[in-house]
């Protein structure tokens, strides 16, 4: 494998939802990468699939979704896989924090146990063994190790359940983290932890995909942004580009509404984001936007493209992007 080789390669995903009514085309075409020691956010307005392409890349879909498109881990496709290496991948290599912390812990064991079964399982160790490791693994994100490991998820409070989760999640220094919305609902604290951790891993050599809300944090963490929109990405670049030159009106819509860079929060913008079901071929932002010209009313929508004149890895799909900066 080749140093430019990114750990996680997600190429032209498509996921759909079969419903009782019509099919819901969630996610339509997504690719992104993930290098080691990178991380690229995935942001975009509530329902516009973000967190449906975090879950295909686990393989964590409901039975009601289908989908196609390839997952390259360390450049093999997930689908190739034998169960062993599965197993592997999905267990150490790559894992997940939710934003929901108590539906992702075991409720009926208490907290040290089974905060010792990766060690156990993927590691080979003893009981013992495992137990202390756990303990080591507890002690980095919560103070109050010993009461904790006795404690069932339910006698957590919400911060605390949330640094067990998150020191579960990456007790085994996985290669690749994908945290979704991993700040929402937090109080100050335990966000500024949560970000802490985060950098830490990253630091390690952990690429992470970060699927947020916050700005924020975006604009802290992220060294690239994928912006989507009802299902596809409309926008790419490193993160100062995006915040700086925001080429899809779109973007420049939702960078435009913020605050502050530091502080902000994605306020709503201007109409709603379209029914999936009922997508027509043109751009889905097209009733939202106010440079649309003939060509998107006419033509399908276009697919990401290199921007002229920007830097290396900025791309767009718009027949008519933004032609000034939004700062300078
Ligand atoms: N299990 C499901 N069954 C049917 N539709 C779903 C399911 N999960 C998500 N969806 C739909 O898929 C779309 C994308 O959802 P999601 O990936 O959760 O978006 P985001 O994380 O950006 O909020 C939404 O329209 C949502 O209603
Ligand atoms: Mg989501």
């Amino acid at each position: 494998m080749s140093p430019a080789t990114p750990v996680l390669e997600v190429r032209d995903l498509h996921v759909t939802y079969q419903t009782d009514e019509e099919p819901i085309p969630a996610v339509r075409g997504v690719s992104l990468s993930l290098h080691a020691g990178e991380i690229v956010a995935l942001v975009g307005e509530s329902a516009s699939g973000k967190s449906t392409v975090g879950h295909s890349i686990l393989g964590l879909l409901p039975g009601s979704a289908t989908s196609h498109g390839d997952v390259f881990f360390r450049g093999t496709t997930i689908a190739s896989m034998d169960t062993e290496e599965l197993r592997r991948v999905r267990g150490r290599e790559v894992s997940v924090i939710f934003q929901d912390a108590l539906s992702a812990l075991t409720p009926t064991m208490r907290v040290g146990e089974q905060m010792a079964e990766p060690f156990r399982i993927h590691l080979g160790m003893g009981h013992g063994e495992a137990m202390q490791a756990a303990r080591t693994a507890l002690a980095r994100v919560l103070p109050d190790v010993d009461r904790v490991v006795d404690s069932y998820p339910f006698q957590l409070s919400g911060g605390m359940a949330q640094r067990v989760m998150i020191a579960m999640a990456t007790s085994l220094e996985p290669s690749v983290i994908i945290a979704d919305e991993p700040t929402a609902n937090l109080d100050p604290a335990v966000r500024q932890d949560t970000l802490m951790q985060l950098e830490r891993l990253r630091d390690g050599g952990a690429a992470i995909l970060l699927i947020t809300h916050d700005f924020g944090v975006v604009a802290r963490l992220a060294d690239r942004v994928s912006v989507m929109y009802a299902g596809a990405l409309v926008e790419e670049a490193d993160v100062r580009t995006t915040f700086r030159a925001p080429k899809h009106p779109y973007t420049f819509g939702l960078l435009g509404s913020l605050p502050t860079l530091t502080g902000g929060r994605l306020t709503p913008m201007r109409g709603h984001p379209p029914d999936l079901a009922t997508l027509p071929p043109e751009c889905p932002f097209l009733p939202r936007c106010n440079k649309a010209v003939g060509r998107c009313r006419q033509e399908p929508a276009p697919g990401l493209a290199p921007v002229k004149d920007s830097v290396p890895g900025h791309r767009v799909a718009c027949f008519n992007p933004m032609a000034v900066p939004l700062r300078d």
